[in-house]
């Protein structure tokens, strides 16, 4: 098809350089963006007489033509098309004649395109958002079932302290309720209207870009024609949150795949959510969570490639820019799918609350609670604690434990010790005493729950 932008040049270009400089296959998601972005701007013109009344409704319903026939699979896209704003304007003056050449007065399409990325944007976080909320509801469920279930609390993956379930997933919840406020937050900044800001200078037609906005819902609109049309930082944003959400999603897949291994055996995945092996028939894997995992590296490199392409760029459009969108559109569609599959992997799991108990079990797990008896008897903390890590090597050496540890080997170390230690380091007193806000007791994981639900309702 011959190029709109014939002119100045022939239009005949080559067929490698018009696959090379396409960007349909990509940008055609867009078509809804650019059609009622469209529709805005016909009706902004006819509004203030820079076409007439007639031509506006003309155009209008022209494009709604367009995308109705779009929708209901009557019109294919044209995937030789230089990019889908092309499209639309070509198929809209194949449609309607010389008035179809009208849409495009007093706009550019670097306006354009920076107008229907925004809206893409702005749609696919909301959607993002909802998703978040979906799964940080079935986290809480879960918190919610085992806010008294005792597991081993780590750090450096050794046995730090007791801790129950329920906190630990609250844990992931805070930051899922983080992740929606950033998405929240950045959609602000998505949300602002670069249309009218046109080739890069504005323009000389007295066009009225606010009406444009609000028609398209906007709250703000560009107020430099230049970063209207040239910075891409919404883009950087969206991919950075998207970054932070999946780093999020791939420590708790991590943390699943350990729990589900023969060695922690803490939880158990529902048969839905895991695969087999096509060799060991004993194999049940966590493919999902282990996919989360690895889809993390690929939203961290549409992050870099983002910024990366945008560091050297002079102002105002370049046609680099095009690149913007595959590594939105992929962050997007890969952290939704990572969202899809892991709400109800989370839902479906079961847990071993016997294997976290036995776990917590060994390892001197209540260690600190045995200098923090000391201490409330009077000892100073440094001196418990030292008192406390001799009795643990001496356990170490005999084969024994805290709990098995006779009292009157206690006593040898500190004349303190009395019979009340073993309730006092028992792991349910432990966990039920740590009830300072935050901390891992029953009382205190409950309310951490009822914020994070109270937050999600609001948000
Ligand atoms: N397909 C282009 C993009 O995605 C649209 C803008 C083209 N503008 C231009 N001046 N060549 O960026």
């Amino acid at each position: 098809m011959a190029k709109m932008w014939t002119g100045r040049t022939d239009g005949v270009t080559d067929k490698i350089a018009d696959d090379f400089n396409s960007s349909i296959a990509f940008d055609s998601r867009m078509y809804k963006q650019d059609i009622l972005g469209s529709m805005a701007h016909a009706s902004m013109l006819g509004a203030k007489n820079i076409i007439t009344k007639s031509e506006a409704d003309t155009l209008i319903d022209g494009l709604e033509g367009i995308l109705n026939d779009i929708e209901s699979g009557k019109l294919k896209i044209d995937m030789t098309a230089e990019d889908i704003h092309m499209f639309v304007e070509q198929e809209l003056t194949l449609r309607l004649g010389d008035v179809g050449k009208k849409l495009h007065t007093a706009r550019s399409r670097n306006d354009q395109v920076a107008l229907d990325t925004r809206m893409y944007l702005r749609d696919i976080t909301d959607s993002i958002v909802e998703k978040i909320k979906l799964l940080t509801q079935e986290i809480t469920v879960k918190a919610e079932a085992h806010k008294s279930t005792i597991m081993p609390g780590y750090t450096h993956l050794q046995r730090a302290q007791p801790i129950t379930f329920g906190h630990h997933l609250m844990a992931y919840a805070m930051m899922l309720l983080r992740d929606i406020e950033r998405f929240s937050d950045l959609k602000k900044r998505i949300n602002v209207c670069p249309i009218g800001s046109c080739a890069l200078a504005g323009t000389t037609y007295s066009t009225d870009r606010r009406m444009e906005a609000k028609t398209l819902g906007f709250d703000e609109i560009a107020l430099n024609s230049i970063d209207g049309v040239s910075d891409r930082d919404f883009c950087v944003e969206f991919a950075a949150a998207c970054s932070m959400l999946m780093m999020h999603l791939s420590r708790l897949s991590e943390e699943i795949i350990l729990w589900t291994s023969w060695e922690f055996k803490f939880v158990e995945l529902s048969d839905a959510f895991t695969t087999g092996s096509s060799i060991m028939p004993q194999k049940k894997n966590s493919d999902m969570a282990e996919l989360v995992r690895g889809k993390t590296g690929r939203v961290y490199g549409d992050l870099i490639a983002l910024l990366t392409m945008l560091k050297g760029l002079p102002l105002a459009y370049n046609k680099d820019m095009q690149e913007d969108k595959e590594n939105v559109f992929d962050a997007a569609d890969t952290v939704i799918m990572c969202l899809d599959v892991f709400a109800p992997m989370i839902k479906g799991m079961t847990v071993l609350e016997k294997n976290m108990l036995t776990a917590a079990q060994k390892g001197f797990i209540n260690a600190t609670d045995l200098a923090d008896y000391l201490v409330k008897k009077g000892l100073p903390f440094r001196s418990a604690y030292k008192i406390c890590g001799q009795i643990v090597g001496d356990c170490i050496a005999n084969g024994k434990v805290l709990e098995t540890l006779e009292l009157e080997n206690y006593k040898k170390y500190s004349e303190l010790f009395d019979a009340d230690l073993y309730h006092e380091i028992s792991l349910i007193t432990c966990v039920n005493k740590r009830v300072s806000e935050g901390g891992t007791s029953p009382e205190s994981v409950q309310a951490q729950i009822d914020y994070v639900k109270g937050k999600i309702k609001n948000a």
